[in-house]
């Protein structure tokens, strides 16, 4: 079964506008340069960077997602950001579900699920992000509570096309800590199953799931290469061009 790579960039709350603007231009010019293209690349900026970011990447396949949305398309949500507006500026993805939103603002599985289900409805592709803590890991609980999460937080109506996986150890985010290629193939392929168990075997061998904590240009060949790795969601390497284009060259082999 071939899933294409995708290499995926999580700014979070970083980046003024000149600062966004020179970072997607540095990455659409090295992305132009490389010609035909063996991965998919993502850039996923804060909200206010969104069209600034679009502008600078034009003439580049590289594609634009928000890092959450709210699940009503409008209406009396103060602070909120809907999935028809993120489509409406033009972007293509959104992450739901990350850890940081998790711990900090008490999202759920179920509110996730609601979100993907309003994401699908606006035509937007959902990265749903799954991933155990430290205490969780070792307790021997890792393969359970992202079973758990994926159950609960992926819709009925999740497909391969609308959909992307994400698995994030929330101890590998940003620690420079990555786990083992064998503990991360045991989760992708326990995530796949799972996704069979929920979404038929067809959704789940196109599916793709990524893996995303701490990765780096020297690390990213070895766990790209895993058989159930379908690329990268990155994070404090995707802030520095050659780093995120590293990633993709020594990954993707381009
Ligand atoms: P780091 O790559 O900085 O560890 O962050 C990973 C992440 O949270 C991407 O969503």
């Amino acid at each position: 079964m071939v899933r294409k790579l995708l290499i995926a960039g999580n700014w979070k709350m970083n980046g003024l506008l000149a600062e966004g603007a020179d970072l997607a231009k540095g990455i659409a010019g090295e992305v132009k340069k490389m010609g035909k293209l063996p991965c998919e690349f993502l850039v996923c900026p804060p909200f206010t960077l969104l069209t600034t970011v679009k502008k600078s990447l034009r003439g580049a396949k590289v594609a634009l997602g928000a890092q959450d949305c709210h699940f009503a398309d409008k209406g009396a949500h103060t602070g909120d950001i809907s999935p028809a507006m993120l489509k409406d500026i033009g972007c293509q993805y959104v992450i739901l579900g990350h850890s940081e939103r998790r711990a900090n603002h008490g999202e759920t599985s179920e509110l996730i699920n609601v979100k993907a289900q309003s994401a699908y409805r606006n035509e937007l592709k959902a990265i749903i992000c799954v991933g155990e803590t430290l205490n969780e890991r070792d307790a021997g609980r890792a393969v359970e509570v992202c079973t758990k999460q994926i159950l609960d937080s992926v819709p009925e109506s999740a497909t391969y096309q609308n959909t992307v996986i994400a698995y994030e150890p929330v101890w590998a985010i940003g620690t420079g800590k990555v786990p083992t290629t064998k503990d991360v193939a045991e989760i992708h392929a326990a995530i796949r199953k799972t996704l069979a168990r929920k979404l038929g075997k067809s959704n789940a061998n196109r599916m793709r799931i990524l893996y995303g904590g701490s990765v780096k240009p020297s690390n990213a060949a070895e766990l790209l290469s895993l058989d159930d790795v379908d690329g990268a969601l990155i994070g404090g390497a995707s802030l520095k061009v050659e780093d995120f284009i590293g990633i993709a060259k020594n990954a993707c082999k381009c």
